[in-house]
């Protein structure tokens, strides 16, 4: 109940899907949280929700005197900062390689990869100010391996861990720790952005996701901003407070292989198109 009394979090993207929950379980932990966001309404509602321990901050990651404003306000808000969720984003440019723009490639590397850079960066006086912090950034099972996500964000997201990595090793004299967490497919609104999909088409798509999210990776049940929350707990917590510069996968088993190595359907249907290749060449060889 109480494993972030007395911590001040400031959480991007919190007004959806991975941040959202993340703020419910931080809060419920004992932390007091600046929830930035670009969704004004949805962040009003979310401090009056929490009064008193939730300030929404509007921030949009892409803005580096917004990202800077944030951090700062963790401390005017509550005196201090001690744990920075890097969480906001969305799917980016969904060209591929050979479609590709300069402008579309920067889009997407502002949103995913220099906001979380930048956040890190305003967050280290704060955090050095009162001896350290943990530092947890959201990449994907996208970073990990072609075809989970459109070029750029992929890229972006692999880069994300290796920023990881790299930040780590220059903040761990000064008790920072940094790391990731690598969400497989989590039930949230990323895949409907409310500008780009018609609302009859949200709905459409939501109710088949939701229907078939238990069945996309070895544990059979649908990944949801839980999964997540309780991943950031860990690293936010002193439960971690030996691990940094690490990325989790937190996706069910999607990483472990292709399909075929963990759902029995699809393994049936292997063999049954191996025995009917067998068959039509039995039949082959009686003929001739
Ligand atoms: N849902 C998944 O399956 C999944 C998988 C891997 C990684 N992720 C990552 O998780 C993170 C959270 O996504 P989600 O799935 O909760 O999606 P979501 O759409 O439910 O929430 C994203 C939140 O980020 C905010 N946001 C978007 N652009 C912003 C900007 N420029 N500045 C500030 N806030 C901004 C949105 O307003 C929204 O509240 C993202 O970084 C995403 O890439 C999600």
């Amino acid at each position: 109940m109480d494993r972030l009394k007395g911590r001040v979090a400031v959480v991007t993207g919190a007004c959806s899907g991975i941040g959202l929950g993340t703020v419910e379980l931080f809060v419920s932990e004992g932390a007091r949280v600046i929830a930035a966001d670009i969704q004004d309404d949805k962040g009003a509602a979310l401090a009056a929700r929490y009064d008193g321990q939730v300030v929404f901050q509007h921030c949009d990651v892409m803005s580096e005197t917004d990202i800077a404003a944030t951090m700062q306000a963790a401390v005017d808000a509550f005196g201090r900062l001690d744990i920075l969720f890097n969480n906001a984003g969305a799917g980016g440019s969904p060209q591929t390689i050979a479609e590709m723009t300069g402008e579309a490639w920067d889009f997407s590397q502002n949103l995913l990869l220099r906001s979380v850079a930048l956040g890190i960066r305003y967050a280290i006086p704060h955090m050095k100010s009162v001896g350290g912090g943990s530092i947890i950034n959201t990449a994907s099972i996208a970073g990990t391996q072609a075809g989970a996500g459109p070029i750029a964000y992929s890229v972006a997201k692999a880069a994300v861990i290796h920023l990881t990595t790299c930040a780590a090793a220059e903040l761990g004299r000064d008790g920072i720790r940094v790391n990731a967490i690598c969400p497989g497919l989590i039930l949230t609104e990323i895949f409907t952005p409310a500008a780009n999909v018609p609302e009859g088409l949200a709905k459409i798509i939501k109710d088949s996701m939701r229907q078939n999210a238990h069945n996309a990776q070895p544990i059979a049940k649908p990944g949801l901003p839980v999964d997540i929350a309780k991943a950031c707990l860990f690293f936010a917590s002193d439960d971690s407070e030996f691990v940094t510069g690490t990325h989790l996968l937190v996706d069910g088993g999607m990483h472990v292989g292709p399909r075929t190595a963990w759902d029995p359907e699809a393994r049936a249907e292997r063999t049954r198109m191996m025995e009917e290749r067998r068959a039509a060449w039995e039949r082959s060889q009686a003929e001739t």
